[in-house]
């Protein structure tokens, strides 16, 4: 999965490539916040960008893309179906709803944002399985490049496909040192699933890890660096967030270093630091 990452690309099992580092926009506000941000990071190199309904700044990011003067086909835009919305028809108005809100004709990738839903805990299976029927609808009509799923481990994972026609290109995880999910890794890797890695700072609680800031100074790198280039070596695919212009520039230069094997392996033994979001299977949203 990761052989071309010197071409700052992976390549989904569809065929299509996808940037391999995106712009995550969670916590940004909508507006002129979120407008600038997503503008300064277009600027500033990157060509993908995260957001999702719940994010609530879908207007903002269309509004800052647009802005940018990017060439809508030069980027990749990812949304995600909130929780409240489930099965066939109601998801693709919902669809619908995100392409008005970000003023757009097709997303790139749409993503189920997570697998049980606290309003359709008793029967998840089901509504995931008409919920992936749509999505597969979207892909086959053109309307969206790649379909995949968020914080789904393996049990959820395994439901879908037990049905599924397309196998989900992404599965978007929390995924930073200190918190591998080995189990879900594992599963996406033998399917062929492209895993994104959302907090790969850990939401900020890694940048004073010692170890890891031992390692940037090592490498004359900044901590957040460390993170997310052992993270691309990994073959995963980092969403970096920051409303801060010398970060947001910070974390995409990525491509001119590399993490030793004994170093990578030394950050892969870091002690555990759990979870900073939810449990999947029992989130209370
Ligand atoms: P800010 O938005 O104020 O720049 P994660 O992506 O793991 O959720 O972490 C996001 C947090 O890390 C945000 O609080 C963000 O702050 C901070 N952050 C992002 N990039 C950097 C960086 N290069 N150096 C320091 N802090 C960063």
């Amino acid at each position: 999965m990761n052989e071309k990452i010197s071409e700052n690309t992976y390549t989904l099992h569809n065929q299509v490539e996808i940037p391999c580092v995106g712009f995550g926009t969670w916590q940004v506000p909508d507006g002129e916040t979120a407008a600038n941000a997503v503008m300064h990071a277009i600027e500033a190199g990157y060509t993908h960008i995260d957001t999702a309904v719940v994010y609530h700044n879908e207007i903002g990011v269309g509004a800052g893309i647009r802005m940018s003067g990017a060439a809508r086909e030069k980027l990749f835009v990812t949304s995600k179906l909130w929780n409240d919305v489930r099965g066939y028809d109601e998801t693709l108005k919902e669809f619908g709803n995100s392409l008005k809100r970000l003023n757009m004709d097709y997303l790139d990738l749409f993503l189920i944002h997570w697998p049980r839903p606290i309003a359709f805990r008793d029967n998840y299976e089901e509504v995931n399985r008409e919920t992936w029927r749509a999505f597969e609808h979207l892909l086959n009509e053109g309307y969206v490049r790649a379909i995949g799923v968020s914080n789904f481990l393996p049990k959820h994972l395994k439901a879908l496909l037990k049905s599924a026609e397309v196998v989900p290109m992404i599965d978007q995880i929390e995924f930073h040192p200190g918190w591998m999910q080995p189990e879900t890794v594992s599963f996406c890797e033998e399917h062929g699933i492209l895993v994104e890695a959302w907090s790969p700072l850990g939401s900020g609680k890694l940048l004073s890890d010692p170890a890891l800031v031992t390692l940037a100074e090592k490498y004359n790198r900044s901590t957040a660096q460390i993170c997310l280039r052992w993270c691309l070596q990994k073959g995963k695919l980092p969403l970096p967030k920051s409303t801060t212009p010398s970060r947001i520039e910070e974390n995409l230069r990525l491509f001119d270093f590399q993490i030793s094997k004994e170093d990578s392996d030394l950050i892969d033994g870091l002690a555990c630091v759990g979870r900073t979001g939810s449990d999947p299977d029992n989130a209370k949203f």
